[in-house]
């Protein structure tokens, strides 16, 4: 399927299905400000809950923590954010559309031929004030990037953790950036969630530890279900390097829209000991780390790996969409896995008569997985619903359980299908899940 034309029916299919639906649209829709609907807010949550168990929960060597949105000013002038965090604008004097100067080739507006201006710096950072007075001590920033408050917090965390080195603090949240050209669906916009994860180490370790988050990371993408073919890694050009970093590689996706065929899904830098330097310098507070193994005082050195949720989303699922014929009859499915499906099961009654036998086995699956009950229609829609929104397992009540006291589960990708006694379903569908649909 042509690259375009697959795109316009996963932003269909996400907003008829209620995974992803534009902010405001009864106003005639905010540009760039995307909401999660009911199906959207679970994968979403289970891609940030894959990422919190990778980085975190399985680890022993970095900490999580959850910081605020509003954030000190003093915060973003030491990191370089007020100096350096601008894009180049360009406007059209023809018809008033604006571009990022490094976007556009030449002095002539891409949609209507006509003359631009010259470059001026527009900040990307929200600005908002704190508290009644609308003035220049009451100015706090919207934070840009997570991870700044992590090294502005890392005396509180490294006092309450007595970490050694190396360790990481991780988190996931809101980051919000001005962007001139917010597009793409929820490829750029300008409210949305990065995961990062700061490494602070040794600075003689940080090379051969960039090369190991590295690894990390794309096995990480690689267990969501995103294509390694899909995937490349591109080192950043000495001139491309943002202020902070020595070295970049970013991870990218084949998105369909991007100019060039490939787009960022995550970049991992090395901030060398910048960041903490910068907030020694500007707070006057000792920020530097007692290596006890190595007998000595340091400033460590930062590998970060800063994703963005909502591009993992958008990859996941251009990835897992597929058109195929089943006994001739055309569905979408959803290929996600079964760890990131938004629901997990569906319980489907053959008819309405069954309904209340097949509402007790769902009340024994509900408290253990998302699940989904569903009579309406025939079940040959019912199973096309739940392809279409990646539900793994589906599990028919028919006429005979009611003598066999046995059900159904359908696989939706193999369509192979395998019927079990009710009383050993929650056991069955355990071993499943945790080792994939039997051969
Ligand atoms: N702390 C480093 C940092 O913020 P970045 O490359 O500017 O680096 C990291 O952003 C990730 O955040 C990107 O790889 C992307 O996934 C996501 N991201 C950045 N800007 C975004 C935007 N406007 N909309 C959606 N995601 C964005």
């Amino acid at each position: 399927m042509p690259d375009e034309e697959l795109m316009k029916k996963l932003v269909s299919l996400c907003k008829r299905l209620g995974f992803v639906y534009q902010s405001g649209e009864i106003y005639g829709g905010l540009q760039s400000a995307w909401d999660y609907g009911p199906l959207g807010v679970e994968l979403k949550r289970n891609i940030e809950n894959s990422w919190w168990n990778a980085m975190v929960r399985t680890r022993n060597d970095v900490y999580g923590v959850d910081t605020a949105i509003i954030t000190h000013p003093e915060v973003w002038r030491a990191s370089g954010h007020v100096e350096h965090f601008h894009d180049p604008l360009v406007d059209c004097r023809s018809c008033k559309a604006r571009f990022r100067a490094d976007q556009v080739e030449g002095r002539t507006c891409p949609d209507c031929g006509g003359e631009l201006t010259e470059p001026r710096d527009f900040g990307l950072m929200f600005k908002t004030f704190m508290g009644p007075v609308e003035d220049e001590a009451a100015v706090a920033f919207l934070r840009p990037e997570t991870c700044q408050t992590i090294f502005a917090d890392f005396r509180n965390i490294v006092n309450s953790m007595r970490p050694g080195l190396p360790f990481g603090v991780a988190q996931i949240g809101k980051a919000f950036r001005n962007e001139i050209t917010a597009r793409n669906f929820i490829f750029r916009s300008r409210e949305f969630e990065q995961m990062e994860m700061e490494y602070f180490c040794r600075p003689g370790d940080a090379a051969q530890l960039m090369e190991y988050w590295i690894s990390e990371r794309l096995s990480w993408y690689a267990k969501l279900g995103i294509r390694p073919s899909n995937l490349r890694l591109r080192p950043h050009g000495q001139a491309e390097l943002a202020h902070y970093a020595s070295a970049c590689t970013d991870i990218e996706y084949t998105f369909p829209f991007v100019q060039g065929g490939y787009g960022e899904l995550e970049g991992i830098a090395c901030r060398t000991d910048y960041d903490l330097k910068a907030h020694m310098a500007a707070s006057g507070q000792d920020l530097t780390f007692i290596d006890q193994a190595a007998g000595e005082k340091v400033v460590p050195h930062v590998i970060e790996t800063s994703g963005g949720v909502g591009r993992t989303f958008l990859a996941v699922l251009l990835d897992s969409y597929y058109e195929d014929v089943i006994e001739g009859r055309e569905r979408v499915v959803l290929r996600l896995s079964p760890e990131l499906a938004p629901v997990k099961l569906a319980i489907l009654p053959l008819s309405r008569k069954l309904e209340p036998e097949a509402l007790a086995v769902a009340d024994i699956l509900r408290p253990l997985w998302p699940a989904e009950f569903d009579v309406t229609g025939s079940i040959g829609k019912r199973y096309r619903r739940m392809d279409e929104i990646g539900t793994p397992f589906c599990i028919t009540y028919d006429f005979d359980s009611q003598q066999d006291a046995s059900v159904t589960i359908r696989e939706r990708d193999s369509l192979g299908q395998i019927r079990v006694p009710v009383e050993r379903l929650v056991e069955v569908l355990s071993g499943i899940f945790a080792r994939g649909w039997p051969d």
